[in-house]
């Protein structure tokens, strides 16, 4: 680094460095050093490519290739020097280059910008991290599938309005959740297909003279393709936000399942219990088990979409094409990803690990005259009701129920006769939990038949068994 005052590789024109703290609200270092290997992999396809069109002689290139190399150890060993104050990780590797390998070096960055060098380090990594959190996303599906699958035939009540609404099979509730994710799983997929273009090769903003093959480094880091326009290529996010979109929905769905974690484990509900290792303790009221992760989960679903929100912001009043607004990109989007993960894992571990309490589950599925429908049903089937009748003399049943303070299957067969003189003995078939949740037979339902369909089908998409 022998250009001009001070340690920057930029400071040609300048007579006095940054101050210290410019050098600190400048420096990205601490965040972009995730990209390192993403970094040395951009710089061998460039330096490769440079070299194949002649740019770059054979031997500079062996000596560029070798230095990356060294680096490459170098960090894996853990004994590369950063240095802070060289802003970032991109110039951080070259001037380790120019220490270990001399005059080369600097023939590296021909035909290439850190406005292109960056974006491309990002996308590989915004790419391998898309793929490594949807495996994520997959591991958590077999959770669920697996306790759906034991739990087919385990019913509990079904709310809307967290009012009682229907009984239904707790398998079919986990397999909601499933379904859920597996939009979540292909949205990230979608992005990763969509984000695999290659910007090296934009430069700083207009492209290059030099005769560079854009193919040819797009191949050699696995895009599909060079981005058409340079200017787009150096200064669009929307791969980023794409990203941190679609990880706020899916912590969405993991927010609400955490939700219903806490309600399920709330002595009020008492549909399940996080064994010791899912729970924490209360240091005064010895009798709390709280479940601080669901509750974590719930709160850092907020937080993503924060994060996306935050480089929406950065991004939407931006002229063409780069400006260093663009640095923090990383920041936010390293942060959503590595709190969806960490979220995904412990959403994991407490579906795998949460005690059920069927009986519970099936006492308060009774409750609330969750069979009502299954009455008016019953009129349409065995009487021929038009459905809004059915509707009606259902209604007035209930109310006679709840003026005795019995549920519907108590009432007596001669108080619902006053109701409707043709009800018969037949209809008590239908006002059990049992008898309504299986009776909910259609695609898509339910009943136990349809939801063990499902979960063979599950087992067989994730290959479980
Ligand atoms: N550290 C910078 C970033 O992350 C690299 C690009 C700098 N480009 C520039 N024109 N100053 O965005």
């Amino acid at each position: 680094m022998n250009s001009g005052k001070g340690q920057t590789m930029w400071g040609g024109r300048f007579a006095a460095t940054p101050s210290a703290i410019m050098n600190e609200i400048n420096a990205s270092l601490d965040v972009d050093r995730r990209m390192a290997q993403e970094d040395l992999a951009g710089s061998r396809a460039h330096a490769d490519m440079l070299a194949e069109m002649g740019i770059l002689s054979v031997a500079d290139n062996e000596a560029i290739q070798g230095g990356l190399d060294a680096i490459s150890a170098e960090m894996r060993a853990g004994m590369f020097p950063f240095r802070p104050e060289l802003e970032d990780i991109h110039m951080n590797v070259e001037a380790r280059l120019k220490e270990l390998i001399g005059e080369p070096a600097g023939r590296l960055h021909t035909a290439r910008s850190r406005n292109d060098q960056v974006v491309t380090d990002f996308r590989l990594w915004t790419r391998g991290a898309l793929e490594e959190t949807s495996h994520l996303v997959t591991a958590l599906q077999g959770a669920l599938v697996r306790r759906a699958g034991d739990n087919v035939a385990t019913f509990m009540p079904g709310f809307t309005h967290l009012q009682t609404a229907q009984p239904v099979t707790l398998g079919h509730h986990l397999l909601a959740y499933a379904e859920m994710l597996e939009r979540d799983r292909t949205r990230l997929l979608d992005c990763a297909v969509r984000l695999n273009e290659s910007p090296l090769g934009a430069a700083a903003l207009a492209g290059t003279g030099f005769p560079i093959d854009r193919d040819m480094t797009a191949e050699a880091l696995g895009f599909a393709r060079p981005m058409a326009n340079s200017l787009d290529a150096v200064g669009s996010r929307d791969f980023a936000l794409e990203a941190l979109s679609t990880l706020s929905i899916a912590a969405t769905h993991l927010s609400r399942l955490a939700e219903e974690i806490v309600l399920w484990t709330s002595p009020q509900f008492a549909f399940a219990v996080l064994p010791d290792e899912w729970s924490t303790g209360s240091s005064i009221m010895p009798q709390k088990r709280n479940p601080d992760a669901a509750e974590l989960i719930r709160a850092k679903a907020s937080l993503i979409t924060g994060l996306f929100s935050a480089l929406q912001g950065a991004v939407k009043a931006l002229p063409l094409a780069y400006a260093k607004d663009l640095q923090d990109d990383k920041r936010l989007t390293f942060e959503a990803f590595d709190t969806y993960n960490l979220c995904a894992r412990a959403m994991a571990g407490m579906v795998d690990t949460i005690r059920f309490k069927p009986e519970a589950m099936l006492a308060a599925a009774g409750k609330g005259y969750s069979t009502a429908t299954d009455l008016a049903d019953w009129l349409v089937r065995e009487l021929g009701l038009p459905f809004r009748d059915a509707h009606h003399v259902t209604g007035r049943i209930v109310a006679l129920a709840e003026e005795k303070g019995v549920e519907l299957a108590a009432v007596s067969l001669g108080d619902m006769q006053k109701v409707h003189s043709a009800i018969t003995e037949d209809v008590f078939n239908v006002l059990t939990v049992e008898a309504s949740a299986s009776s909910r037979t259609s695609y898509g339902g339910t009943s136990p038949v349809r939801v063990a369909e499902q979960v063979a089908q599950w087992k067989q998409r994730l290959r479980l068994e």
